[in-house]
């Protein structure tokens, strides 16, 4: 009779010695009780309100924000808030938890810090909310749910964190590097306070996940924010000085076909950046449209990143042509300004679905592609092409949140078409209230991009000088030709 050794976590060999459990982890780490199913969905829930109330304060804040990187790192930060918040939901709702009560707010003093950061009125404390002290306890509480759950029995929590801690990592990247920009000896003295007060919040909260000694609220303190207004209203930094100038009709030079497609790109790029503007005003819709299904915000959200990357792909596109956009072109905010402040927020969906289905007919993105792919300039050709790629996505997303809302495709697109035309984008008022003067900058933009090529400007193409003054920037006439 043999004795065999006693087995243990530390001493247990695997077939072959093929990593144990599926390769999770090891032995030993499977072998630790770790947290209940309770205590999980306590932590998920808290993590999951946390992506929520930062996608709330990225969107609420990114239209009014005048810096263009800001805004775009916004709409990319919103966009991955909505996604790990969406995979949480779905988690919760895995573990015995019906009725989810993922609506609930887990702590009074959670949500105050969160109301706290919302609220906060200049560019530099919202940056140290953000990227200071929310995103790092969320970076942390991500890192301390998956030290402590047990990696076998909790291995789809872990999948979800660990995906979610990838991107709130480059967050919390993005986050430092913002605060180098913004966050001055000086700024942080101005809201050392305030700060504080935000520490002290999360610390009567037991921290962001609910797992740190819950200290008591200082008394005589209210546990309240000032009130948020929202601001609908885009603002730009200084290289958009002339936001109002509707001077360069873009889609009636696309459309021309005596003009060449290089040069054609040049106006495309123009496109992209000025779409910019589509998340200034997809946010307000966002904004003023709560009690969606989360599935509205993932969506919406995701399109309001794609129209983010569009706008970076044209600023891209100027800078590889050596092209100072900053100085040679002028992106207005006319767009989003009227939509935001004429139109409700359903009316302005409908705008939206009603330019970005005309987008699809043959004359709309695949044409751009085909300018693109003809110019020779590759990069030109992969912009149209992604686009292109993007709007056939956003126009499924209008069919599922707006034309659903509609009797039929005809009435959801008639709505949209009465909208647009009642958005009053009135170009002599811009002139009279000396808001611009329309200049025409299309035949500097066009003389540099030439001497950038070694290319002589044809006369006619420096001639262009349609503007805007007698046209909405839609291809509603242009398509039929
Ligand atoms: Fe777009
Ligand atoms: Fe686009
Ligand atoms: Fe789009």
């Amino acid at each position: 009779m043999t004795t065999s050794a006693p087995i243990s976590p530390a001493t247990y060999r695997s077939y072959r010695d093929l990593p144990p459990v599926a390769g999770l982890c090891t032995l030993p780490q499977a072998a630790v009780p770790g947290l209940g199913v309770d205590a999980c969905v306590a932590r998920l829930k808290r993590l999951h309100y946390a992506f929520k109330r930062l996608h709330e304060i990225w969107i609420a804040r990114l239209t009014a924000e005048p810096a263009y990187e800001l805004k775009m790192a916004f709409s990319l930060h919103a966009y991955y808030a909505a996604e790990h918040a969406a995979a949480l939901r779905k988690r919760v709702g895995e573990m015995r938890e019906p009725p989810l009560g993922l609506d609930v707010v887990p702590d009074r003093a959670l949500e105050v810090c969160f109301d706290e950061i919302l609220a906060t009125p200049a560019t530099e404390s919202l940056l140290l909310g953000l990227y200071d002290v929310a995103v790092p306890a969320l970076a942390d509480a991500l890192e301390r749910y998956r030290r402590e759950t047990n990696p076998l029995a909790d291995s789809p929590s872990v999948r979800v964190c660990r995906f979610a801690a990838l991107e709130v990592g480059d967050m919390a990247t993005y986050g430092t590097q913002a605060l180098a920009a913004y966050a001055t000896p000086a700024v942080r003295a101005a809201h050392a306070a305030w700060r504080t007060r935000l520490e002290t919040l999360l610390a009567v909260a037991g921290g962001l996940d609910g797992t740190a000694p819950v200290v008591p609220w200082p008394a005589g303190q209210a546990l309240a924010a000032a009130a948020f207004v929202y601001d609908p209203k885009p603002q730009r930094d200084e290289r958009f000085p002339d936001p109002y100038n509707m001077g360069v009709h873009a889609e009636v030079f696309l459309y021309d076909e005596s003009f060449a497609p290089a040069d054609k790109v040049l106006m495309m790029l123009y496109k992209r950046l000025r779409e910019i503007d589509v998340p200034e005003m997809m946010a307000s819709i966002l904004r003023e449209t709560p009690g969606k299904p989360w599935g509205y915000s993932v969506d919406m959200t995701r399109q309001l990143w794609d129209e983010a990357r569009h706008a970076m792909l044209g600023e891209v596109g100027f800078v590889r042509l050596g092209i100072d956009w900053a100085k040679l072109v002028r992106v207005n905010f006319t767009w989003s300004l009227a939509l935001n402040t004429q139109l409700g927020p359903r009316e302005r969906h409908a705008v939206l679905y009603f330019i970005e289905q005309g987008l699809m007919p043959k004359t709309g993105k695949r044409y751009e592609w085909e300018v693109g792919v003809a110019s020779g300039d590759p990069f030109a050709a992969l912009c149209q092409d992604f686009d292109w790629a993007d709007e056939v996505l956003h126009a499924r997303i209008g069919r599922d949140w707006y034309v659903s809302t509609c009797a039929s495709v005809k009435e959801a697109i008639e709505y949209g078409d009465a909208n647009w035309s009642k958005v009053l984008i009135d170009w002599n008022a811009y002139v009279a209230q000396g808001l611009t003067k329309h200049e025409n900058w299309w035949p500097e933009l066009y003389r540099a991009a030439c001497a950038l090529r070694g290319t002589t400007p044809d006369p006619k193409t420096l001639a262009y000088a349609t503007s805007y003054a007698a046209a909405r920037a839609d291809l509603k006439d242009l398509a039929s030709g």
